[in-house]
């Protein structure tokens, strides 16, 4: 991948201000996702009142279809609550236009799910490398170095996907969400898909990043997982559970 063909100015690395530990990151103001209408209707999440301060290492927890999901692609843009505020570093995302949004969640949010969604044809390195290109920025290599270092991905750079172990997977996609230097990484069980073992080396990963300035924002339903977070909140029915720390 080279930068040949893009215009000078969409090559810079473009920086924005970081979040300093500590300040809010997030606020959500009465926030509510419906789904459907009429007997399809489904209240995914009600009356949501959160906040999220930058450098927390924060767990979601929840049954099977409480709105844990929805609420990640709230925080991260993907997609836009029924009624609410989201303030993000004091703006409210929901009022982005299309393409606001989505230079929003190019600069901002690192996504990692549970099955890891790779591009399949395309190696390691090429799958780390496409926030950038996305962004239509010029990769920076130094960083990219950095992290394929600090995931232990060194001599994995040109395997495909389907030659590398779940774990491996896992690693390439986290390479991938930290390319743009985000401010928040959004897990979505993250461990899900792998063994006990692979799930905690990989929770030591999120952990190691976190350390290092990132907010991250993690959906478990492993309560030994959960307990190694700064904050844990809990959602039932669409609704954070307001006793449970
Ligand atoms: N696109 C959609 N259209 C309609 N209903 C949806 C949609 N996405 C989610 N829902 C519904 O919203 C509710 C919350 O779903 P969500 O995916 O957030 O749950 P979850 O807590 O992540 O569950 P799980 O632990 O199984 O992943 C569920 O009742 C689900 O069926
Ligand atoms: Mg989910």
């Amino acid at each position: 991948m080279t930068c040949e063909g893009w215009v000078e100015q969409d090559c810079r690395y473009m920086r924005k201000e970081r979040a300093k530990v500590g300040e809010r990151l997030y606020a959500l103001r009465q926030v509510e996702k419906i789904y459907g209408e009429g007997e399809g209707r489904v209240a995914a999440l009600q009356d949501v009142n959160l906040d999220i301060m930058a450098g927390e290492l924060l767990a979601v927890i929840g049954a099977s279809g409480s709105g844990k999901s929805t609420l990640l692609h709230l925080l991260g843009g993907m997609d836009l609550p029924t009624r609410g505020e989201i303030l993000f570093q004091g703006k409210d995302i929901v009022r982005y236009g299309r393409g606001k949004q989505a230079r929003f969640r190019n600069q901002n949010i690192g996504f990692v799910f549970q099955n890891f969604k790779l591009l399949e044809e395309l190696t390691a390195r090429e799958n780390i490398l496409l926030p950038p290109l996305i962004g239509r920025k010029k990769p920076n290599l130094r960083h990219y170095q950095n992290v394929i270092a600090q995931m232990g991905l060194e001599d994995r750079q040109e395997h495909l996907p389907g030659e590398m172990s779940g774990g491996q997977r896992q690693r390439v996609a986290i390479a991938r969400a930290l390319m743009n230097e985000p401010e928040v990484l959004l897990c979505d069980e993250p461990t899900g898909n792998l063994d006990q073992k692979t799930g905690k080396e990989i929770m030591d990963v999120l952990k190691k990043v976190n350390r290092q300035g990132t907010t991250v924002i993690m959906v478990t339903h492993d309560l030994v997982l959960a307990e190694q977070c700064d904050r844990r909140i809990q959602i039932s029915d669409g609704r954070i559970k307001k006793a449970f720390t």
